[in-house]
C-alpha cells in the first residue's frame, strides 16, 4: 500500500553528513507523527525511500540502528535479507519478490535533501 505523500520542504539530511556510499535511517516528524525514512547515497546518486521493507513491512535496520550495505551497491533488510539497489530501491534479491522500496520524492537544494 502506498503511503500518503509527505508535505514539501521537510529537511531529511545534508549531503555533507552522508558517507560516499551509504544507507541511513532518518526520521521526520509531520503533524506530530514520526515517519521513518531510508536515505541512500552512491556517489552523486541520492535517493529517499520509506523505511519499510515490501516483504513483511519491517524497517531495514539492524538492532544497532545501521543498515547493511553489501558490495557498495545494495541495502539489505535485516529481517530476512531482501536486497535493494541503493540508487532506485529496486529489489535485486531475497524475499522482496520484485517489489521495490517505496520512493519518496525529494529535491536537493544547496546540498540539503528536502521532501519535494
Ligand atoms: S521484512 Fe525485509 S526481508 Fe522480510
Amino acid at each position: 500500500m502506498k503511503s500518503a505523500p509527505l508535505p514539501p520542504g521537510i529537511h531529511i539530511a545534508s549531503i555533507a553528513d552522508l558517507a560516499e556510499v551509504c544507507a541511513e535511517v532518518r526520521s521526520v516528524v509531520v503533524n506530530g507523527a514520526e515517519t521513518s525514512l531510508l536515505i541512500t547515497r552512491r556517489g552523486s546518486a541520492v535517493a529517499v525511500f520509506r523505511n519499510r521493507c515490501p516483504h513483511a513491512g519491517y524497517p531495514l535496520q539492524r538492532a544497532d540502528g545501521r543498515v547493511l550495505v553489501q558490495g557498495g551497491r545494495y541495502a539489505v533488510c535485516a529481517a530476512h535479507g531482501a536486497s535493494f539497489l541503493l540508487e532506485n530501491g529496486a529489489c535485486v534479491g531475497g524475499p522482496c519478490n520484485g517489489e521495490p522500496l517505496e520512493r519518496v520524492a525529494v529535491n536537493i537544494e544547496n546540498g540539503v535533501v528536502l521532501t519535494a
